[in-house]
This record gives structure tokens, sequence and C-alpha cells, in this order.
């Protein structure tokens, strides 16, 4: 298939498209840089062995856009462009509406305009909220106790999608919840390069091992789990990318919701101790308070991609580790 990816040269972004070149699929990006750098691609074309034809704009140009739509003939869409940081959203909502919920538009008008008929959307589990249930399933409660803007422009993008797929019975929306995405490509040449202070706890215990920061912040450890830390689903980025190939090859009707994710929970602490047995160190961590607006306990079942799409998480958290060290060891600055 022909396929338009935004926000390629991201984190997901990059190593979907590896999955999607080994599958075949022919791939066109459209990213604006502004959370990435075009090296990332660069290092994904080495590593397929295939080009990436790549477009330096923000999706929301709809003129741009429109001429990208004409001259090329698109299968399906996937749409991770967006802007992620749940701190940022916070005191900076405007800008996290108008770029996510703006660009979903401008690529949806465009999708209308030239008849391309699949959607995969990049959305998360923060759409749940405060979970009702643990494991989460595709059938819990979604939209209540969403505590910022990042996680309400998801959980709106969604409604926009359940709508148009109402309005269009032929248009297919994929609506992708992911879980906690940790881990790297295992050459060790590409990775999660955050251009300012990690917000995620690995990439944050990266850069304490390679002594760009001091100590690993544990929000809490009064939790009613193992350890008292706080307890997320984290799953394999290659495992997750392998995940929108299979999403793909999906033929469904409407707008259809799956977890990515394993199933499985690890606390902050067996997350630090993972990752300090991968990169043979010491990770120096502080007890802090609880961070507002954190649950103790969020994972999910992936049943429902597991047997609809055929998809299952394999890669352990050790493996997740492991990657996660040898691209923060061999780019100890990124890609810059
Ligand atoms: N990483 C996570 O923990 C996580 C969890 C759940 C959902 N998601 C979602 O998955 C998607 C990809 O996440 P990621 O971790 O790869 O983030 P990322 O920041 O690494 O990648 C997003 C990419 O989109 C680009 N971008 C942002 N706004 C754009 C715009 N308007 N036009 C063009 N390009 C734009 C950025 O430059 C970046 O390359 C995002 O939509 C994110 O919200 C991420």
């Amino acid at each position: 298939m022909n396929i338009l990816v935004t926000g390629g040269a991201g984190y997901i972004g990059s190593h979907t498209i590896i999955e999607l070149q080994n599958a075949g699929h022919v791939v066109t990006t459209v990213d604006n840089l502004s959370n990435s750098n075009q090296e990332a691609l660069r290092r994904v074309e080495k590593i397929t062995g295939k080009p990436i034809e790549f477009h330096q704009f923000a999706v929301q140009n709809r003129a741009k856009l429109e001429d990208l739509f004409s001259s090329h003939a698109f299968n399906a869409v996937i749409h991770f462009a967006g802007l992620k940081s749940v701190g940022e959203s916070v005191a900076e909502p405007l800008q996290y509406y108008q770029n996510n919920i703006d660009s979903t538009l401008s690529l949806l008008d465009a999708m209308n305009r030239h008849g391309v008929k699949k959607f995969l959307f990049s959305s998360s589990a923060t759409v749940y909220g405060t979970p009702e249930e643990l494991p989460l399933k595709e059938t819990s409660r979604v939209g209540i106790g969403i505590t910022n803007p990042y996680g309400q422009t998801k959980y709106m993008i969604e409604q926009i999608l359940k709508d148009t797929c109402v309005a269009d019975e032929s248009f297919e929306c994929t609506l992708l919840r992911y879980f906690n995405p940790v881990g790297a490509d295992p050459s060790g040449t590409i990775g999660e390069d955050p251009s300012d202070t990690p917000n995620n706890l690995l990439p944050y215990a990266a850069q304490v091992a390679v002594g760009k920061l001091k100590e690993v912040k544990v929000f809490g450890n009064d939790y009613d789990t193992v350890d008292g830390t706080g307890v997320r689903d984290y799953i394999h980025v290659v495992d997750l990318a392998k995940g929108h190939v299979a999403a793909l090859n999906h033929t469904s009707q409407g707008a259809n919701a799956y977890n990515l994710c394993t199933g499985k929970g690890t606390s902050v602490l067996e997350l630090i101790n993972a990752f300090s047995k991968a990169a043979d160190r010491e990770i120096p961590y502080v007890i802090t308070d609880r961070r507002p607006g954190d649950v103790a306990s969020c994972y999910a079942s992936p049943a429902k991609a597991n047997r609809e799409l055929g998809w299952y998480a394999e890669r352990t958290i050790e493996q997740a580790c492991a990657d996660s060290w040898r691209w923060q060891k061999g780019n100890p600055n990124g890609y810059n």
C-alpha cells in the first residue's frame, strides 16, 4: 500500500516506518520537525535500505496537504503528528488544541476530497481518564477524569473520527490506544530523543545512566501496588510499530478502538531495576510526593487486538531496557 505517515520523524513514527517498509509498503511522511530530527529518517532508510519521501510542513497547512494528496494516490493515512507533553499542554492549552485537532481536521478534509478511506490514529490510554476497571478494555468508560488538554485532544479526536465514520460508512478508522511505549530498534541507531528533559520514566533513567541527569524522581511510594510505586503497562516500541501493520491489514467497518498494550503492569521501581541491570550500573533515585492526577495502576487487556488483528506484544521489559540502553549509550546526545 501507499501510506501517508504524519509525524514520521518522531519516536513511534520512525519505528513504524521500519515495519511498514519491511512489510513492503511505500511510505511518504509529513513532519514539521517540531519535536524531531530528519536524521531519524535517514537512519531508518539505512536500516531498511528503502527511501522515504519526506515533506517538511505542519499538517494543518491545508494548501500543502492539498498539493500532496493531488500528486499521490494514498491507500491509507497513519496520523502520529501531534504534541504530546502533558505538562506543556496544561500551560499551553490553545497550542495543543490547535495543533492536534486542526491537523486531524485538515487531514480528514483532504482524505475526503481525494477518496482516501482508511485512517489509523495514534490515540492514548489517557482517553480512559480515571480507570473504572483493570485491566482496561476497549469497552471501558472513556472521557471521565481526563486531567489535561493533551488527553482531551485525544478524546475529542476519537469522537470526531467516530462521527465521521457514522456519516460515511465507507470510511474506516482505527483508534490505536497506546499505553507506555518504551525501548528502541535493536540496531541502537534510532530511539526516543526528547528535545527537553524527558517526561517519561525510561528515557529519564537512560539520561541518569549516562550522567546527563542526577537521579530519577519517583513520584510516591505509598500507592496500593506491589512496592508502593505506580504501575503502568509498558510496551516495546517495535511491538507497537508492528501493531500498526497489523491494523493496516485488517478491514473493519466504522471506528474501531484497540488497546496496544501487554496486559501486564510493571512498577516504577521494577522498571528502574530492569534498566539498571541492562546498563550494568546503579540508577540513583529519590522518592518525592505523588503527582496530582496520577493513578496507582493502569494496565489494559490486549485481547481484542490479539483476536481481531492477530497481533501480540512479544518483547519483554528486559529487551526494552537493553534496546533503550544500546540507543542511549551509542547516542548520548540523541540525533545531534
Ligand atoms: N510516546 C508516548 O508515550 C505516547 C503515548 C500515547 C500516544 N502517543 C501519541 O503517539 C503519537 C506519536 O508520539 P511520539 O512519542 O512518536 O511523539 P514524537 O513527538 O516523537 O512524534 C510526533 C511527531 O509529530 C511531529 N509533529 C507534531 N505536530 C505536527 C504537525 N502539526 N505537523 C507535522 N508534524 C507534527 C513532531 O515533529 C514529531 O516528529 C503522538 O500523537 C502522541 O500523542 C504517544
